[in-house]
């Protein structure tokens, strides 16, 4: 049910971060580390991995509203953790302004943009979809 995204997934992927008022910048570029969970064809939800050398972002967590409250966003979530073990990533960040709550459980602690390492605060969700005010956790994983 959960998978790796396709080129063909991006426009309905684009539609729910739409919705759900999310970041659209810099998705068409991490296609190949977006995963989609599916239902009955449909795109339900999605949690995106951008890799760079310090690290990865995490972004685009998002669970189409009638499906959430079970555990899609639990799946996609650790789904992502996996790939970025997978990929030998050290340490996962993240920037919200809505589920600051959400991401305690699966390890991830609040920190400084400070203690951001240069290669993810370069990236576009850093540099312009997110606001200044987001908060911003980091999952260590090595
Ligand atoms: C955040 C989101 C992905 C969670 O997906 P979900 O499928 O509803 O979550 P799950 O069913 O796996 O988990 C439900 C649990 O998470 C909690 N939860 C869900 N959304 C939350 C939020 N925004 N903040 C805090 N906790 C949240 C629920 O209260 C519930 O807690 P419980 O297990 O103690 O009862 C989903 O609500 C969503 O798409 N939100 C809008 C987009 C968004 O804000 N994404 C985060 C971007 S960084």
């Amino acid at each position: 049910m959960i998978e790796s995204a396709t080129d063909r997934d991006l426009p309905e992927i684009r539609a729910l971060l739409e919705r759900l008022q999310l970041p659209l910048a810099g998705v068409d570029e991490h296609l190949t580390t977006m995963l989609v969970a599916r239902e009955g064809g449909r795109v339900v939800g999605t949690a995106g991995l951008e890799l760079y050398a310090g690290g990865a972002l995490l972004r685009s967590v998002a669970v189409e509203p009638y499906k959430q409250g079970k555990q899609l966003g639990h799946q996609l979530t650790d789904a992502a953790l996996h790939l970025a073990t997978a990929h030998g990533v050290n340490a996962v960040f993240l920037l919200t302004t809505t589920a600051e709550r959400f991401f305690p459980r699966f390890g991830f602690e609040q920190i400084d943009r400070e203690q951001v390492p240069p290669s993810v605060r370069a990236s576009v969700e850093f540099q312009s979809a997110c606001p200044a005010s987001a908060i911003v956790m980091r999952k260590q994983l090595q």
